[in-house]
Parts: structure tokens; sequence; C-alpha cells
């Protein structure tokens, strides 16, 4: 049984003291999961630094929201792959579907995004998924299929991605998808990985993520494509993001 991850996508909530309280709950709740699955925290980028100091030397890595894909410059507002590293991040999220929704992210933004990543040594956690539309009109398959050629087009290995499936109208809304239906995409996702990578499609860690709780995790993980979550309301409150990790830690029986 292959290692698990769950990673809470704070979005953008939490001033520092609200940052560092969810943060130390968190820490101090955690089970042992050395060995057997990864805890990560993408809190905004305002906060990195003060999460950071309270995970460091703990089994909780840090992720950011997002990356740039130049290394310096005359970019305003932007923040660089190696400030992201110097702030203590050890992964990027990056095309979540509210940055290509609200921000004009493309797939050429995020295989850039994937490559600096790469190159400076932050490990990209991608995002995918369908609209709700694109369910109706029968096209999934077709739509991930190319979020996931394109982003990771010129990438010559996986051992450092991590896949995120999160259908869109699963986001925020409550309804998760089915687990059976969820497993489906998932699948589907690892065989593009084997198309354009081959065997070493089998050990890239596919998260699902879209209205995940502690209440429906236990299905979801159970499904042999599903190696973890990325969490957005439920990462808020420690109990919540906790018993998801619960839930996580049963795929190691
Ligand atoms: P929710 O868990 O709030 O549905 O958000 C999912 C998400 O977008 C995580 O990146």
């Amino acid at each position: 049984m292959g290692m698990w991850m769950v990673a809470g996508n704070w979005k953008m909530n939490n001033l520092t003291g609200e940052a560092v309280a969810l943060a130390k709950d968190v820490v101090s709740g955690l089970p042992p999961i050395a060995g057997r699955g990864e805890v990560v925290l993408a809190p905004p980028f305002t906060v990195l630094k003060s999460v950071f100091d309270v995970i460091a030397g703990t089994p909780v890595a840090l992720a950011s929201q997002n990356v740039f894909f130049e290394d310096k410059g005359a970019f305003t507002g932007e923040i660089s792959s190696a400030m992201l590293r110097d702030a203590g991040c050890t992964y990027a999220i990056i095309g979540h579907s509210e940055r290509r929704k609200y921000f004009h992210e493309t797939d050429e933004n995020v295989n850039l995004k994937v490559k600096k990543c790469l190159a400076t040594g932050l490990k990209p956690i991608v995002c995918v998924g369908e609209t709700d539309e694109e369910r109706e009109a029968g096209i999934t398959e077709f739509v991930v299929g190319i979020q996931v050629k394109k982003a990771l087009a010129g990438i010559p290995a996986l051992d450092k991605i991590v896949i995120a499936y999160e259908p869109v109208w699963a986001i925020g809304t409550g309804k998760n998808a089915a687990p059976i239906e969820a497993e489906e995409v998932h699948h589907f996702i690892r065989n593009v990985l084997g198309e354009t990578h081959g065997d070493a499609s089998r050990n890239v860690k596919i998260l699902y993520g879209g209205s995940v709780t502690a209440d429906n995790f236990g299905e979801l993980i159970a499904m042999e494509n599903i190696n973890g979550a990325l969490v957005g309301g439920a990462s808020l409150k420690s109990e919540n993001f906790l018993g998801i990790i619960s839930r996580a830690m049963e795929k190691n029986k």
C-alpha cells in the first residue's frame, strides 16, 4: 500500500494569529505518520514563514498556493519559486481551478510553473478537473486528459509530481464526487500518465479534492487510485483536518 498525502489548502483565509494557532493544533494532534503518509499545509503567502516556524522539525510540510514562473525581476506582485523555497516550502499548488477561473491561468502557464518548480527544487501539486458543464457534456476525460498532458509536457520524470483531481462542481459546494465516480477519473489520469511516462505513473500520488470531510473521506481513500486529499474548507478547523488524516491512516492497514 503506497504512501498517502493529505494537504490543506487554506485559500485566502487566516491572519497570523489564526494561522499559527491552526498549525499548532494540527501538529499537536497529528498521529504518527512517518513512513505512512504526508501532511501538507498550504497557507497564504503572508503567513508562510509563521507557519513554517511552527512546523519546522515536525513531519508536516509547507506548500504555497501559487508560484510565478520567472526567476526574478520586474513582475510586481509575483512570488518566485526560489522565494518559496526560502520561506520553507516543499510543495507548490499549481493551476488550482480558482486560479484558472479568476486569474485566467492557462495550461501553458501551468506547464511553465511546473518546470520552474522542478528546476528550483519545489514539488508541484498540479490541479486538474472538469466543470459541471463539461461533465454534463460527457467530456470529463477529454478535458482532464488535456490538462494533465499539457501540464506535464516536456517533464522527463514524475517522481516529484503530485496530481490533484478536483472536479470544479465539487469544490466548496458540499457535493463531493461519489467515490466510484472519482476513482474512474483517477484511474483515467493514471492511464494518461502511463501513456506519457510509462511505469513511473504507478507511483504518482493522485489526490482527490472537492468537499472532502472526515465523514466522506473514508470511502474515497479506500479507492485504488485515490492516494489522498487536497482539502479546502475542512482544513480550516484542526479537528476536521485531523479527522481526514485519521481516515487516510486506514489506507496503511
Ligand atoms: P473544498 O474542500 O472547500 O471543497 O475545496 C477544495 C479545494 O479547492 C482544495 O484545493
